[in-house]
């Protein structure tokens, strides 16, 4: 695809009249639980910058919570994905594999810290990866406790959520969670304005 123009652009009050008859359509078919910060939707982003369906260009500080660090768009990524997904979108490893997920797997061998040998398994998402890594932990060590850090974001899954530290909105109503979970606290700096 064609870059988009590294500049912020606004046409339209924020949100647009297209954003605005999205999020009518959105609050009918989309439960509640799922919030959104921003109220405008993305037509195509990239480079920093989000174009919304009204034609506005907004600099992207939320980069997908920090995970776009290659850009939402990445001609790399858009090229591998792009050929991956013609040639098959899914097999599952644990059937069939492929070379691929070999691939990932020795690209974080090779880019992680310390040159002993290493091995990757992977997931879904982030509090998949912490679930398994407690149940690897678990099966290895043949103890149950977890420690976790206080004020820690582990995830939004029964486990994860009990790792987590913040009720509110991650836990509040969410019980019973997981038992033989133990927090320590942790160096948590402050920065007072006044
Ligand atoms: C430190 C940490 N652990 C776990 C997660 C959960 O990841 P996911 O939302 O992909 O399940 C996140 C997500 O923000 C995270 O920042």
């Amino acid at each position: 695809m064609t870059a988009l123009p590294q500049e912020r652009r606004v046409v339209t009050a924020i949100p647009g009249p297209k954003s605005q008859e999205l999020q009518a359509r959105r609050t009918a078919a989309v439960a509640a639980g799922v919030g959104s910060v921003l109220p405008v939707f993305t037509a195509r982003a990239g480079g920093g910058i989000i174009e919304d369906v009204d034609g506005n260009r907004l600099i992207d500080f939320g980069s997908g919570i920090a995970v776009t660090s290659v850009g939402a768009s990445a001609e790399a990524v858009v090229r591998r994905a792009s050929a991956q997904l013609a040639d098959f979108t899914h097999t599952c490893f644990m059937v069939t594999p492929y070379e691929g997920y070999v691939e990932v797997a020795e690209a974080l061998a090779e880019l992680t810290p310390g040159d002993h040998a290493k091995k990757s398994a992977l997931f879904n998402s982030g509090a998949e990866a912490v679930e398994n890594a407690v149940k690897i932990a678990r099966a290895h060590t043949k103890r149950q406790a977890v420690v976790v850090f206080d004020r820690g974001y582990h995830g939004r899954t029964n486990l994860t959520m009990a790792l987590t530290s913040k009720n509110m909105p991650y836990k509040h109503g969410f019980g019973p969670f997981a038992p033989e979970v133990y927090r320590v606290p942790v160096a948590y700096g402050s920065v007072s304005y006044t």
